[in-house]
């Protein structure tokens, strides 16, 4: 079981549990978090867009390429920021902190 804290955009935190290899952005919708995820992890959107605790964020693999492109595009991107359909919950990760941007829910631009 791998747990995590969402913090909302209005500072509430919530907190899920998850499977080892389940994607953050799944978690993070069925805690009922505003995350569209419209492609559905092909990095092709950026509504997957989540800021994660500075503490956390070098625990994570490093983005790649196509997903640091991606984050360029999103809305509110901070240093931190990270595509959820690209994060693999791992045991490694429990106690796993992230934000929800408060841009999340208008950042659909196609
Ligand atoms: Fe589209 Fe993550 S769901 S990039």
């Amino acid at each position: 079981m791998v747990r995590v804290t969402f913090i909302t955009d209005k500072g509430e935190r919530v907190e899920a549990q998850g499977e080892e290899g389940q994607q953050l952005l799944e978690l993070a919708q069925n805690a009922g978090m505003p995350l569209e995820g419209t492609c559905e992890g092909q990095m092709a959107c950026s509504t997957c867009h989540v800021i994660v605790a500075p503490d956390w964020f070098d625990r994570l693999p490093e983005a790649c390429d196509d997903e640091e492109d991606m984050l360029d595009l999103a809305a509110g991107v901070t240093r931190t920021s990270r595509l959820s359909c690209q994060i693999d919950l791992t045991a490694q990760l429990d106690g796993l902190e992230v934000r929800i941007p408060a841009e999340s829910n208008d950042m659909q631009r196609e």
